[in-house]
């Protein structure tokens, strides 16, 4: 678009920044840069437009662009032009992901590297890398308390070996993911550490006051994110003298973007991970990005902004990097994070679909999919060119976040059916198989999340415990049809390292003074390699679990209609625990799957002739994709077994 002050803004900047930067080769950079400018500007303008210095931070902005669209490696420019020729090339099927910690799964970085054949083996072919950079001994959020953005933390190896691996993935045709904490850095950075030691310029980085004046005053609206291990949203600092704004632990200190110097040091991280490599940045807890007294300092319209402007700037140096938005937040804010405009204001091209997780597991307590029905009927459709993250278990905890009006419409009233399904999870009722442990419970809202691994939450460790091979096979047909649903849904299935494997609880965290306040490190195992070989001895969990898996991924990435340009209708069977809807493409309408999910431990039928499902496949022989089989359809009904999941087409 042409404007002319943004347009006369460009060519002063143009003049001012560094020599040096003005005799590269900056044909493409300069392109985009024209192409995008008039949206920076005005983004920058208004977070920034009040100051005097509005310019000469323009000018350090553009500065920081061109030095690292200079600095980005030459393979890695050819895929953005590549990218950019194909901009809808990650809404394919044929994406698959998992995020796993590097250590936890296999070792240092060079031991994951050796690792990637088992990944591949599932059809793993999208790894997000939990957090690896910097960060202090001790306690430090599983990575998430950053002391240093620009190296990865010493125990999981060097920045040679992170662009060793992520080469390897790339030759291999595996996308990396890695995670930038764009919120908080910990308390041992050196801008905090500078901030301590009385330096005026870092503690302007950090939200940070010389008394209880206005924290208190934040405090009347702001919620409390780890209520029990660190309550409030402020600590106090006794070197600095000063309180500082600490949303989540103690030790992790929130950035201040009211500062235009936090937005440019940020960005410039940001560029600098995209050129280490990664095909995908997750920006971490990016809901919080802006905090404002007299609301909650969560989506608050800023920190869209700021989305919007690490979009439009990294499109300029580094097109091809996606981003994925971590908001786990209410279903109506969660879809903000895409933009509201794929063209003029886009943020996020992928987001965490929290709200179908979490209604997923409603479904597995009530077996019922009322709510599960009712919660995405409800989730508007996203914007073109974007898609979800799918998931059924992650490194976090699973917070019921999911809208109260559709509690009510399946008929439940919400408070007593949240208590319900946290107590279903976490040992509150005895017929219940799940083993949860409560997490970030709050005394004075009554709130409370679940953690716990897949297998244990589905009751596979209390079925083993049983021994009843019954019951076991029970929690495998969960286990399977819930990632069923994942890779079917439309969007990019996100596995979580170790469920492929029905990895249970592990408890070993309560011994660990770093570990024993955080019930979620119940769930982040260690993998044992020699279990995860008892995938190729027939008969056992493990190899039923993974194989089934791999089955599920190889048929999906063969089903077109599973690739996600918003192409769902979603079914209403008469029995309330299937969950069932029609994928179909819409550039190849013959092809059509309708996904059907039983949330009960007892067969349930469904009418096709009712749902108008027959008419969508005419009378060919209909066919379950997942296992191969014909379908046996007696008058219109089909019956889909206790917790089974059918991918039926006609063939
Ligand atoms: C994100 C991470 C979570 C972490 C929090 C604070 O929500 O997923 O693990 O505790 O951010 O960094």
């Amino acid at each position: 678009m042409y404007e002319p002050v943004s347009h006369a803004l460009l060519n002063r900047i143009l003049d001012q920044v560094k020599p040096e930067l003005k005799k590269k080769q900056l044909r493409f950079f300069h392109t985009r840069l024209g192409a995008n400018f008039y949206a920076i500007h005005s983004l920058f303008k208004r977070l920034y437009g009040h100051r005097e210095d509005l310019e000469a931070q323009m000018v350090r902005l553009v500065e920081v662009l061109a030095q690292n669209y200079i600095a980005r490696p030459k393979p890695l420019k050819k895929l953005d032009k590549e990218r950019e020729q194909d901009h809808q090339w990650f809404l394919h099927q044929r994406w698959v992901g998992m995020a796993l910690y590097a250590n936890a799964f296999a070792g240092r970085l060079p031991d994951l590297q050796e690792r990637l054949p088992y990944l591949q083996e599932l059809g793993v072919n999208l790894v997000h890398i939990m957090p690896i950079l910097q960060c202090p001994p001790g306690a430090s959020d599983g990575g998430y308390a950053v002391s240093d953005f620009r190296d990865v933390d010493e125990r999981a190896g060097t920045l040679d070996e992170l662009r060793a691996l992520g080469e390897a993935m790339h030759a291999q045709d595996v996308l990396l993911t890695l995670d930038v904490v764009v919120n908080h850095t910990s308390d041992q950075h050196e801008w905090a550490q500078k901030a301590k030691a009385g330096e005026a310029k870092y503690q302007d980085y950090y939200y940070t006051f010389e008394d209880r004046e206005i924290p208190d005053q934040y405090e009347r609206t702001m919620p409390e994110v780890f209520p029990e291990q660190a309550p409030g949203n402020f600590t106090y600092d006794e070197a600095m003298e000063r309180w500082v704004m600490t949303v989540f632990n103690t030790y992790q200190w929130d950035l201040n973007y009211r500062n235009p110097a936090v937005f440019i040091e940020m960005l410039d991280i940001l560029l600098f991970w995209a050129n280490q490599g990664a095909d995908i940045l997750r920006l971490d807890a990016v809901a919080f990005l802006w905090k404002k007294i007299g609301t909650q300092s969560q989506n608050e319209r800023e920190a869209h902004v700021i989305l919007q402007l690490f979009k439009d700037c990294c499109q300029v140096t580094a097109p091809g990097v996606l981003f994925i938005a971590e908001a786990i937040v209410a279903p109506s804010e969660i879809i903000k994070y895409f933009g509201e405009d794929a063209v003029v204001a886009k943020e996020c091209e992928i987001a965490y679909n929290a709200t179908t997780m979490a209604l997923m597991w409603d479904a597995v307590a009530t077996k019922n999919a009322q709510l599960l029905r009712e919660g995405i009927r409800s989730l508007p459709d996203k914007l073109e060119g974007a898609t979800w993250l799918n998931y059924v278990r992650c490194h976090d905890d699973i917070g019921l976040g999911f809208d109260d009006g559709d509690i009510v419409k399946a008929g439940y009233d919400p408070a007593s059916h949240r208590r319900f399904l946290v107590d279903w999870f976490t040992g509150g009722y005895s017929m219940s198989p799940a083993r949860g442990r409560r997490f970030g419970e709050n005394a004075a809202t009554g709130d409370a999340r679940i953690a716990g691994s897949l297998a244990s939450l589905a009751g596979l460790e209390s079925a083993l415990e049983r021994g009843d091979p019954s019951e076991i096979q029970l929690c495998i047909d969960l286990i399977l049809m819930l990632h069923g649903i994942i890779l079917a849904f439309g969007g990019i299935p996100l596995l979580y390292y170790g469920d492929e494997l029905g990895t249970l609880n592990d408890y070993s965290y309560e011994g660990d003074i770093h570990r024993s306040d955080d019930s979620r490190w119940i769930h982040r195992p260690v993998i044992d390699w020699e279990r995860a070989e008892r995938r190729n001895e027939r008969g056992t969990p493990e190899q039923r679990i993974y194989q089934g898996l791999r089955h599920m991924i190889e048929v999906r990435k063969e089903t077109p209609a599973f690739a996600d340009f918003n192409n769902r209708e979603l079914l209403d069977p008469e029995s309330t625990h299937l969950f069932a809807f029609l994928r179909s493409h819409p550039q190849q309408p013959s092809e059509r799957v309708l996904v059907v999910a039983n949330f009960n431990d007892a067969p349930e039928t469904m009418n096709l002739d009712e749902l108008g499902g027959r008419g969508h496949f005419g009378t060919g022989q209909l066919v379950d994709s997942v296992s191969g089989s014909s379908l046996k359809v007696e008058e219109g009904v089909l019956t889909v077994p206790p917790f089974g999941i059918y991918w039926v087409e006609a063939h």
